[in-house]
């Protein structure tokens, strides 16, 4: 896992190289869903927190229903990197009754059955034999890349200069033994440092977005004590000053929790989220690994799929 996670820019770069073709109705739409779960719908969180020049809303929707919006003026972008996954195949056949614009994106599976039956546009993800989570690089940049196609973004470079590896070590040792409560004004960064921290390292976490923490979660403060950390995942430059001033303030009132601060790098907003993410990840790689947790297997992911949908299902 550690040289998949090594490879992030390059995935990221290999996706976007890809070539997909879209109907040119794909452009007719006022609305954007991006249906998955897990591992494979961060995806549309990330593209959220990067893409504020889109020009309409970006739902993600994690269910078995898609929001009963969706209609013929909807691109759908289904994601699974198994094509397995019972809940987003719910949503496809929902996507297809509304007449969505519908797109998939999976490395195999039942997902890329129904798509090469219907002959509906399907972007292959050739990385296979991983685990969805590892395949970030390239599930994000199949959407991002679907959406350039479109023009609802530009992309001109992908650029990750910086590498975290290093700096995700020190904070490894300073989070270890706590439960992090992760805040950021990127909610797509602290919700994927959650999910990895439960899925890679199988500890307990919970993340907050700011600002709006600050109006409720702060009156929680009293309790907390040494076995937390505070986690603060931020970017100077797209920081309005009462945000700093304002986790000036949650670190006064820490308690006796620990306090860790995470700054992104990078020139572009799109450089400095990737580069968050890719902390994080590293983070919870070496977390694991510290604790003698087996990073790549989720046995009760495995477990849920098998009770609730039998075996052909995983
Ligand atoms: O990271 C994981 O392994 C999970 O969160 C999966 O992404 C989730 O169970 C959905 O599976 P898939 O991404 O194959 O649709």
């Amino acid at each position: 896992m550690l040289d998949e996670i090594r490879n992030f820019p390059n995935a990221c770069k290999e996706a976007f190289e890809e070539k997909i073709k879209l109907p040119a109705s794909y452009r007719n739409v006022n609305k954007i869903i991006i249906a998955g779960m897990g591992g494979s719908s961060i995806v549309g969180d990330i593209i959220s927190d990067i893409f504020d020049e889109l020009k309409f809303p970006i739902i993600v929707s994690r269910s078995y229903n898609l929001p009963h919006f969706a209609d013929e003026k909807t691109l759908l972008i289904c994601i699974s990197y198994s094509g397995n996954t019972k809940e987003t195949l719910e949503q496809i056949k929902n996507g297809i009754r509304k007449k969505c614009r519908i797109v998939g994106i999976s490395s195999n599976g039942k997902l890329m059955e129904i798509f090469n039956r219907r002959k509906l546009p399907f972007f292959l993800i050739k990385k296979s034999n991983t685990i969805p989570r590892v395949a970030i690089g390239y599930l994000l940049f199949s959407t991002i890349k679907i959406l350039h196609s479109l023009g609802f973004i530009k992309v001109d470079k992908i650029n990750i200069a910086n590498n975290p590896e290093k700096d995700a070590k020190d904070v490894t040792k300073k989070i270890n033994g706590t439960f992090p409560i992760i805040y950021s004004v990127y909610p797509s960064v602290a919700k994927r440092f959650k999910t990895q921290l439960n899925e890679n390292s199988k500890i307990q976490a919970r993340w907050e977005a700011l600002p709006e923490a600050l109006h409720n979660d702060i009156e929680a403060f009293g309790s907390l004590n040494e076995k937390f950390s505070l986690i603060f995942i931020r970017d100077k430059l797209n920081e309005r000053k009462e945000i700093k001033k304002s986790i000036e303030f949650l670190k006064r009132i820490a308690n006796k929790a620990k306090v860790v601060e995470i700054f992104s790098k990078g020139k572009s907003k799109l450089e400095r989220i990737l580069y968050l993410i890719w902390f994080v990840d590293f983070v919870s790689y070496f977390l694991a690994i510290e604790n003698g947790m087996n990073p790549q297997e989720t046995l009760n992911i495995k477990k849920f799929k098998e009770f609730v949908y039998g075996k052909p299902n995983l």
